[in-house]
Order: structure tokens, then C-alpha cells, then sequence
């Protein structure tokens, strides 16, 4: 009984932690063009029922439409989260009488959650619960402008607010109800290609796919299938689309060289780094080493305090690629720097956007995971994800995975690198160009709060065996509780035989005899949730730095 009290009160203080995880935080800098002008871009409509197209706006959000209440509404796709909101009304909708709020680091969608009629790629599901958003207007964009009314979370269904909000399987999350209806599991798979705007060598279209591959990319199923690295399961609603790199390589930095870094996931092979698939970022984020480690060497390197992340030169050059499944897939020049930002450097002159963000709000608390790959690495694979076991209430029992195809050339990527930055000319084997040697890298300041952090992951990411340590201790505790109270028990029965065959009467110590060991138990209760402190204590302080400074702080 008291195990169980213990446990639950300590899962119960982590879930409440972790609702404080699932915001989202977003790039942080200005987009150039204007908002009231988006220069919004559709590829042509396929024919097939199954692929949908991608909008993009600048690289920086990417959606396509759904169909809620014979509607049609453009929704951001976002692998990182796991439900379905819309902003506006929608027809013929029934309210549910629940009400919920989703935190996301550009605002708060909050309203009740409603059931329709949906559509996606295809695939129909008759009443799909989803959040109703009647007010936007914390959200720090204008997201109508951006191209989008709304999100779809494509994230593993224990992720759902709106699955825990509802009871049964009637609040699961729409690609959860798509793949629970159908027949086959052989097919249980998203795909996802991002286009990136401003290459002129590129002839990459953005589509989405439900159970079928775009054609001409049909390599994608012989690709590695890369495991879904699992959290633990009283964290479940923190799980996302992670993969491992492979050991000792996982990032090849621009000279060529592994990055040197140690995962902070204790369940991480040695040598290897875990990464979350989220096309809901648009900068990557990165360990700060590893950030450091790509930026830090550039001729003219400066850091934005501002913008919390690296300016560069926009003619640098700067190569990197991640190694998956033995597979290299190399980044996009275009995409390690950004010109789309409009950032400058601290002389005013234009700069390019480090791309590779160091990773400071979206930490991993409870070392689930090193890095968040957005969109500016999955604009360089075609990503499949299959949800496996992964469905809630679906009858696929194979481990969930995830296959990329390389779609970044490096030689036509260097080729389209030098039209874009360079005008033309080839320069990227200069002098000023350069890589500085690595004894002159320069270092991005880590802050106190991160180096708090640091610390805090080390102790979070370790609970269970610290919980499992605590438990040991409890139980050695006890048993050294119930063999006192024995002996004294036994001490004292004999003392009050003695007495008893003295006085002739002492039934009613009996019940002195009991409460010495509640006594003892209540004891050690205290120490147990002594030993659990140190981790409320944090999880406390945790929900104040995230949730009323950090997360807001950056998406003003
Ligand atoms: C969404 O549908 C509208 C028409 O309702 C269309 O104009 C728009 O191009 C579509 N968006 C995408 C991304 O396909
Ligand atoms: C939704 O948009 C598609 C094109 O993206 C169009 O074919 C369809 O007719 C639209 N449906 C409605 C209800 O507007
Ligand atoms: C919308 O929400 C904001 C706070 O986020 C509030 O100030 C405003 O009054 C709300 N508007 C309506 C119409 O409810
Ligand atoms: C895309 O362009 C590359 C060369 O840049 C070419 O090899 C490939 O066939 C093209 N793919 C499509 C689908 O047009
Ligand atoms: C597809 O993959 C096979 C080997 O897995 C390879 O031989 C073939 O060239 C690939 N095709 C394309 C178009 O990449
Ligand atoms: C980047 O990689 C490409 C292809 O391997 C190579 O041609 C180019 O010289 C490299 N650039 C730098 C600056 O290392």
C-alpha cells in the first residue's frame, strides 16, 4: 500500500512536469518578407488520393489541408506534437462539454474540444475530435497569415491531450483513428517531403502521404528502419519520433571530422546521439557543443545574444552531415545558414543565420533526447515514419520505425550554394573562407540557468534508479523496522508475560504492542519522501522557469 501511495504521488508530480515539456519552442527571428505579402508556394496537386501537397511558407512553416465538417482548412504539420486544433468555426461540429488548453511557445490554443467528419489524404474518419480555437490572439504571429489555420500533430497518440481528456478511444489523435480502422497494419506509415524555397537547383515538391510512397521515391522502403529509441512508460506522453545516430559519427562537422559528444540519454548506446524528428521546429536544436562546433571556427563567426544562435557570412560554405543507419545524409548548404531572417551583424552589415541552434528551452529535462531535428535538416531526407505498436487500440504489434532517403546531393548543393550566396563564382576554397584551426574555435556562452539544467538532467534522467535505489533503501528500512519492533516485541512480551504472571491481568497492553510498528512505518514514510525531494523540489522550480519565463520570454 504505501509503495504504490509513494509511486503514484512521484508519477503523478512528473506528469505534471511534463505537460510543462510538450511547449513548443520556435525560431525566435523576424521573417523578411513581409506577413501581410506571404509568398506562399503549392506544388501541383498529385493525383494519387493518398499524397497530399506541402505548402511552405519561407521555409519556415510548412501545412497542408484537411477537410473537418466538409471544410477545407490549411493545418501546419507538426511531428513533434499529437493533436488536432483549428482556429474559426467549423460546421456541423458537436462539442464533447470538454474544455482544453495546449501550450505551444508561440501562444496558447484554448477552447473545447468538438467532434466532426475529417479528411486527410485519402483517409476519412466520421468523428474526429479535435480542439475548437475560438481566440488566437496570444499567439505572437499572425498564423492566418502564415498560410495556416490550425495544427495536426502527427506524434505517437500517448502524446494527446485531447486522448487524455477524452475517455475510451474516442479522443485519439487522427492518423491513430486512420490506422485503427484500416485492415492492414503492412501499411500503418506516414511520408513527408519538404521543399525548400530560394535553390534554384532544387526540384523537390513538399508532399504527405498516408500508407503509400510519392512516386520516384520508392527507395525510401529499402532504407535502414531506423528503431524508435522508447522513453519509459510512466513518461509515455512525453514520447516522440527519436532515432539514434551511429556510434561515433553521428554528426560529421564542416572539416570533415566527427563532432565529439557524449548523449545525455542514459539509454543511449555509447558513442551515439538522440535525436527528435519535429517538423515543428524551424532551427534544429542542438547540444551547444555541437553547435559550437559547426559555427565556431568560421572566419567572422559572431554570437547573437538576441537571437541565441550563431551569424555567419552568407558566402561561407559550411558542410555537415548526420550518419543514420549507416546512411549519410548530407545537409544542404543553404540550410546549415539561413538568409531568410534578415539578421545582421553587430556592425550592421548582413549575416546569415546559424541554422544549428543550441538547445537551451526545449532541453531534455529527463535526458529523453539530445536534439530536435527540424525543418532545416528534414527538408534533406524523405522521412517515413511507421507507427507500429505505437497505435492506441490497433492491432500492429511490430516495433515502430522510421526509414530516410537522402535527398541532398552534395556536389549540385554546392553547385546551387555558389549561384545563391556567391553570385556565381566560386570562392568557397578562399582564404577568407577558411575554416579558423581548432584552437581558435570560439565558444557560445552557456548561461546559469542552462549549466542549472545540466545538473538537473543528471539527477531527472536517473530516476529510475534513483527510484529504484529509494526503494531498496525503503524496504531495507522497513525490514530493519519490523525486526526492531519484533525484537522489542518480543522484549516487551516477555516483560509483560513476567508482569502479567506478577499481576494477573495485562490484556490490554495488547494494543501497545501494535502501534509500535504503524509507529515505526509512518517513520520511515518521512524518510522515503525525503529521499523523493530533491526531485519535487526541482520539478517546481522546473515549471516556473519553463512555463512563465524561458519558452514565452523567446517566442516574443
Ligand atoms: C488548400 O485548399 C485551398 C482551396 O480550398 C487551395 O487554394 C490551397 O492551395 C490548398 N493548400 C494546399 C497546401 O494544398
Ligand atoms: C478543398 O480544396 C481542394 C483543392 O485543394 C478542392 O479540390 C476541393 O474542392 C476543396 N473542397 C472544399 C470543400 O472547398
Ligand atoms: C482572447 O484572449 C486574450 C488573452 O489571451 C484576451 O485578452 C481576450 O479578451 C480574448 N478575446 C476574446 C474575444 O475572448
Ligand atoms: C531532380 O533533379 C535531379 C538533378 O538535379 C535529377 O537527377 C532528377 O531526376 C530530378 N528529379 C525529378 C523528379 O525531376
Ligand atoms: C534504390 O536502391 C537500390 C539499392 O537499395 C539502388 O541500387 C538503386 O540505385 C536505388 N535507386 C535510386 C533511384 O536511388
Ligand atoms: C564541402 O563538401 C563538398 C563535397 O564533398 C566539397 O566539394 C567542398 O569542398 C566542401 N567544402 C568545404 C568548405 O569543406
Amino acid at each position: 500500500m504505501m509503495h504504490s501511495f509513494i509511486t503514484l504521488s512521484f508519477v503523478s508530480s512528473l506528469c505534471s512536469t511534463l505537460s510543462v515539456f510538450a511547449l513548443r519552442i520556435p525560431f525566435d527571428v523576424h521573417i523578411q518578407t513581409p506577413a501581410s505579402n506571404p509568398t506562399t508556394h503549392f506544388p501541383r496537386q498529385s493525383s494519387s488520393n493518398g499524397i497530399v501537397p506541402v505548402g511552405n511558407t519561407q521555409n519556415v512553416f510548412y501545412y497542408t489541408n484537411i477537410t473537418l465538417g466538409g471544410q477545407n482548412i490549411s493545418v501546419m504539420l507538426d511531428t513533434g506534437s499529437s493533436d488536432l486544433w483549428v482556429a474559426g468555426q467549423v460546421s456541423g461540429a458537436t462539442d464533447t462539454g470538454s474544455s482544453l488548453k495546449l501550450s505551444y511557445a508561440v501562444g496558447t490554443a484554448a477552447g473545447d474540444i468538438y467532434t466532426a467528419p475529417f479528411e486527410f489524404a485519402g483517409q476519412s474518419v466520421s468523428d474526429q475530435a479535435f480542439l475548437l480555437v475560438t481566440n488566437v490572439s496570444s499567439f505572437s504571429t499572425n498564423i492566418h497569415s502564415e498560410g495556416y489555420d490550425g495544427l495536426i500533430g502527427l506524434g505517437p497518440n500517448t502524446g494527446s491531450s485531447i486522448y487524455k481528456k477524452l475517455d475510451g478511444n474516442s479522443g485519439n489523435n487522427p492518423i491513430n483513428r486512420i490506422f485503427q480502422q484500416t485492415s492492414s497494419s503492412s501499411n500503418d506509415y506516414i511520408t513527408m517531403m519538404l521543399s525548400r524555397k530560394g535553390d534554384p537547383g532544387s526540384n523537390i515538391t513538399g508532399q504527405f502521404t498516408i500508407g503509400e510512397v510519392v512516386s520516384g521515391f520508392e527507395n525510401v522502403t529499402s532504407m535502414p528502419q531506423l528503431s524508435i529509441e522508447k522513453v519509459y512508460k510512466v513518461t509515455d506522453v512525453d514520447q516522440h519520433w527519436q532515432i539514434v545516430t551511429d556510434k561515433n559519427n553521428g554528426i560529421i562537422g564542416p572539416d570533415g571530422q566527427p563532432i565529439k559528444y557524449s548523449s545525455i540519454a542514459p539509454k543511449a548506446p555509447d558513442g551515439t546521439i538522440v535525436g527528435v524528428l519535429d517538423s515543428g521546429f524551424t532551427l534544429p536544436q542542438v547540444p551547444r557543443t555541437v553547435s559550437d562546433a559547426i559555427y565556431g571556427r568560421v572566419q567572422g563567426a559572431e554570437w547573437s545574444a538576441s537571437s541565441e544562435a550563431w551569424l555567419v557570412p552568407c558566402g561561407q560554405l559550411i558542410n555537415v552531415t548526420f550518419n543514420f543507419g549507416g546512411v549519410s545524409y548530407p545537409i544542404h548548404p543553404l540550410d546549415v545558414s539561413s538568409s531568410d531572417f534578415g539578421v545582421t551583424f553587430s556592425n550592421g552589415n548582413p549575416a546569415c543565420l546559424g541554422t544549428f541552434q543550441p538547445v537551451t528551452s526545449a532541453f531534455s529535462l529527463l535526458g529523453e533526447y539530445d536534439m530536435i531535428l527540424g525543418m532545416a535538416f528534414l527538408r534533406n531526407t524523405y522521412t517515413l515514419i511507421n507507427y507500429g505498436n505505437f497505435i492506441t487500440g490497433g492491432s500492429n504489434s511490430n516495433n515502430p520505425y522510421v526509414q530516410l532517403l537522402p535527398l541532398t546531393n552534395i556536389e549540385s548543393a554546392v553547385n546551387d550554394f555558389i549561384q545563391v550566396r556567391l553570385n556565381g563564382q566560386n570562392t568557397i576554397n578562399s582564404p577568407q573562407y577558411a575554416l579558423l584551426p581548432a584552437s581558435q574555435q570560439q565558444h557560445s556562452p552557456e548561461s546559469a540557468s542552462e549549466k542549472k539544467q545540466a545538473y538537473e538532467e543528471l539527477v531527472l534522467s536517473r530516476w529510475p534508479y534513483i527510484l529504484a535505489g529509494g526503494m531498496v533503501f525503503l524496504i531495507l528500512l522497513i525490514s530493519y523496522c519490523i525486526w526492531r519492533c519484533c525484537c522489542r516485541r518480543k522484549r516487551m512480551a516477555k516483560k509483560a508475560a513476567k508482569k502479567a504472571a506478577q499481576q494477573k491481568g495485562g490484556a490490554a497492553s495488547a494494543g501497545g504492542f501494535m502501534s509500535g510498528p504503524y509507529a515505526q512505518l509512518h517513520d520511515s514514510q518521512s524518510t522515503a519522501s525525503l529521499v523523493m525531494q530533491p526531485m519535487r523540489g526541482s520539478t517546481v522550480k522546473l515549471e516556473e522557469d519553463y512555463g512563465g519565463k524561458d519558452a514565452f520570454a523567446r517566442s516574443r
